[in-house]
């Protein structure tokens, strides 16, 4: 069990510890505060102190007080169970670190399955438009980015507090709209003409137990109504009218939603609807495309 006064004791005597002996006794301290992932949470910390990645952090050179008392702090506010990523202030995503704090949702590494589905899609198609709704730090914008620079990317988010991440992450190359992504009003001039959604909703239905981590993240971007589905349901209708014929969408969804959110997508008017499950086997996103040639007359379907 860790002992919180002896931790204090311990960190006086710095000089003599590396930093695997710190994060050895991190990982115990990590473990009696309920982290699952203590001893890769008491890694990163200990790289992100270090400056140096994980597979560097047993060849780093012993801390100075300075980084321990540092890395302390850190652990601490870890086994207080903040976030691994606010304590550190970024999250990884795709091929970048996207800043992350209080009032912005933390991106989750099954969302880049929608890039993974993506990209491919826009393969063919020059200057592609893509609309991230419900953006929240811009994971999914930002690797549609990084990925295609020749994109036209939009972002859409309606929480000031999440814009403020937004706007930070996204600063060059993508238009961050400030509306309820659900709304017709919201990129109205771009209706019919968009190659790609891409969207990772609010959608855990309300009353699940969620982990302190998960906790973190403000309501507003976790829960979705009674059933999970408050913001989908008119979301799907939005992403119709958005897509140009031949154009893609991908929607994440909880794992209780495999038959739901297809069947919304079918119900809008999209074809080629697809449920797809994450890496561990749940079902996690739903893809659908709009009929109709490209090259054809464009307009909203819903
Ligand atoms: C689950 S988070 C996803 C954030 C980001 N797309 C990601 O994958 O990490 C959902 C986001 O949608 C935003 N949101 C909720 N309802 C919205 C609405 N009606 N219009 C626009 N944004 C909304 C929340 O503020 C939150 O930032």
């Amino acid at each position: 069990m860790w002992d919180e006064a002896s931790y204090g004791e311990e960190v006086m005597r710095v000089d003599e510890k590396d930093w695997r002996e710190l994060v050895r006794e991190a990982a115990d301290r990590l473990t009696a505060a309920g982290v699952d992932s203590a001893r890769v949470d008491a890694e990163w910390l200990a790289c992100e102190v270090a400056g140096v990645d994980r597979a560097r952090l047993a060849f780093a050179p012993p801390p100075g007080p300075d980084a321990v008392r540092r890395f302390r702090d850190m652990v601490a506010a870890r086994a207080a169970r903040r976030p691994l990523q606010h304590v550190i202030g970024t999250a990884p995503f795709w091929r970048r670190d996207l800043a992350v704090g209080q009032g912005v949702f933390i991106p989750r590494p099954e969302t880049e399955l929608l890039v993974e589905w993506a990209l491919p899609r826009l393969a063919g198609t020059r200057r592609p438009v893509v609309v991230d709704l419900c953006a929240g730090s811009g994971a999914l914008a930002s690797a549609v980015m990084t990925e295609r620079s020749d994109a036209r990317v939009f972002a859409v988010e309606a929480e000031p507090a999440a814009l403020h991440w937004l706007r930070r992450n996204l600063a060059v190359g993508a238009e961050v709209v400030e509306g309820d992504a659900t709304s017709p009003e919201t990129l109205r001039e771009l209706d019919g003409r968009v190659d790609l959604v891409l969207t990772n909703p609010p959608y855990v239905p309300e009353g699940t137990p969620v982990s302190p981590e998960v906790a973190a993240d403000p309501a507003t971007a976790v829960f979705g109504g009674p059933d999970g589905l408050d913001v989908i349901r008119p979301l799907v209708h939005r992403v119709a009218a958005l897509l140009r014929p031949g154009g893609n969408v991908a929607i994440e969804h909880d794992d209780t939603h495999g038959e739901a959110v297809p069947a919304l997508l079918v119900a809008a008017g999209l074809d080629d609807v697809v449920a797809h499950r994450d890496l561990s086997g749940r079902p996690r996103f739903a893809t659908a495309r709009r009929a109709g040639d490209p090259g054809g007359p464009a307009g909203p379907t819903a």
